[in-house]
C-alpha cells in the first residue's frame, strides 16, 4: 500500500506514502492498528462496554465507536467539555459515533484532566463492572504492539520513515519494528518538548528524533497557510491529508527536503495515519469564521 508521490523534488530524493488511511472506512490509519489487539483483549475478557476518552473531534472516539459496532460491544465516550451536551449532534464526529451506537458522558475540562487518575478509573470500574477502558488517543502496550505491524519487511529499503505524533504510541510501534539503520522522524502535532520522554518509556532503539517545528501554533490549530498547502497538495497528488496530524507532517517533510535536511538520493516513507473524518469539523469551524476550507472529501 505504498504509493510514490509524484512531485518534483531536489537531490534525487524519492517520497512514498503508506496509505494506512485506506485500511478501513471508519477505523482508519493508526486507529486500526491501535485497536486491533485491544479489541481482541476486550473480547477475551468478555467486556460488555468499551470506555474511552476524547475531545469532540477525536479520531479515536469515532474509531472506537466503529470498532464497538463491528464487534458487538457497547461503547461509551467520555467527552471533554460539558458545553456541547445539547448540541453534540451538530458535531460531525460525535453525530456519526452516536449513529454507530456510542453513548456519551460530557464532563468539564477540570474533571477531564483527572481521566488517568487512579480514583477516576476505579470509579468507572465500579460503575461499569465488565468494562474495558482505553486511554485517550488509545495508546497502551497493546496499541503499540498493533503499531509494530505498520512497517513490513519490504519497508526496510527506506532510509527515513516519517509519521505524525500525538500521544507517542504510533511512532513507538514504528521504532520497534524499524531496522536500526533507518531513521524515524516524528512530527509533533503538539506544542512543547515533552514527547521524547514519553516515547523513551516504550522503545529501546535510538534511531529516532521528534521534530517540534511544524505544529502550526499547537494542537488542532489550522492556519490559512496550512489549508492552502493541503489543497495544493491534493490537487497535485490526489492524496487527501488531515490538517491536524498527517498534513502538518507532510508540510514539514517537504520543507525539510527544500532545506537539504535529508541526505541526497534517499527514499523517504511517510505514514498516512488517517484522521480524514476530522476534516468536516475543521471546515465547519472555518466556514463560521469566513475562512477558506479544505476542498476535498
Ligand atoms: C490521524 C492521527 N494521526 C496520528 C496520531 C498520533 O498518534 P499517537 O497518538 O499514537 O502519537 C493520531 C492520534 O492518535 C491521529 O488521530
Amino acid at each position: 500500500m505504498n504509493e510514490k508521490i509524484k512531485i518534483e523534488l531536489p537531490n534525487n530524493i524519492q517520497l512514498f506514502i503508506k496509505r494506512e488511511d485506506l485500511l478501513h472506512p471508519h477505523i482508519s490509519g493508526n486507529k486500526f492498528r491501535k485497536l486491533k489487539y485491544n479489541i481482541q483483549e476486550a473480547i477475551d475478557k468478555e467486556a460488555d462496554v468499551l470506555i474511552t476518552f476524547g475531545g469532540a473531534f477525536s479520531n479515536h472516539i469515532l474509531a472506537t465507536a466503529a470498532a464497538g459496532k463491528e464487534y458487538g460491544i457497547r461503547t461509551l465516550g467520555i467527552i471533554r467539555g460539558e458545553e456541547i451536551l445539547n448540541t453534540f449532534l451538530d458535531n460531525p464526529t460525535l453525530s456519526l459515533a452516536s449513529k454507530m451506537g456510542m453513548q456519551f458522558k460530557f464532563i468539564s475540562r477540570s474533571e477531564y484532566d483527572k481521566k488517568s487518575d487512579y480514583d477516576f478509573i476505579e470509579q468507572l470500574k465500579t460503575q461499569y463492572n465488565a468494562c474495558y477502558i482505553l486511554p485517550e488517543g488509545g495508546t497502551n502496550d497493546l496499541a503499540i504492539k498493533g503499531c509494530e505491524e505498520i512497517l513490513d519487511e519490504s519497508d526496510s529499503l527506506f532510509e527515513y520513515v516519517c509519521c505524525p505524533v500525538g500521544t507517542g504510541g504510533t511512532i513507538s510501534g514504528i521504532i520497534n519494528s524499524s531496522s536500526k539503520e533507518q531513521k524515524i522522524i516524528g512530527f509533533s502535532a503538539l506544542k512543547g518538548n515533552f514527547l521524547e520522554d514519553v516515547i523513551c518509556k516504550f522503545v529501546t532503539k535510538k534511531n529516532w528524533i521528534i521534530n517540534n517545528e511544524y505544529h502550526f501554533g499547537g494542537y488542532g490549530k489550522v492556519t490559512d497557510e496550512l489549508v492552502s498547502f493541503l489543497n495544493q497538495f491534493y490537487f497535485k497528488t490526489e492524496i487527501p491529508l488531515d490538517p491536524i496530524y498527517t498534513g502538518k507532517m507532510v508540510y514539514g517533510v517537504l520543507d525539510m527536503i527544500q532545506r537539504n535536511e535529508f541526505q541526497a538520493n534517499s527514499k523517504i516513507l511517510l505514514i498516512h495515519t488517517g484522521g480524514l473524518q476530522g476534516i468536516k469539523g475543521v471546515n465547519k469551524l472555518r466556514l463560521k469564521k469566513g475562512k477558506g476550507i479544505l476542498q476535498y472529501l
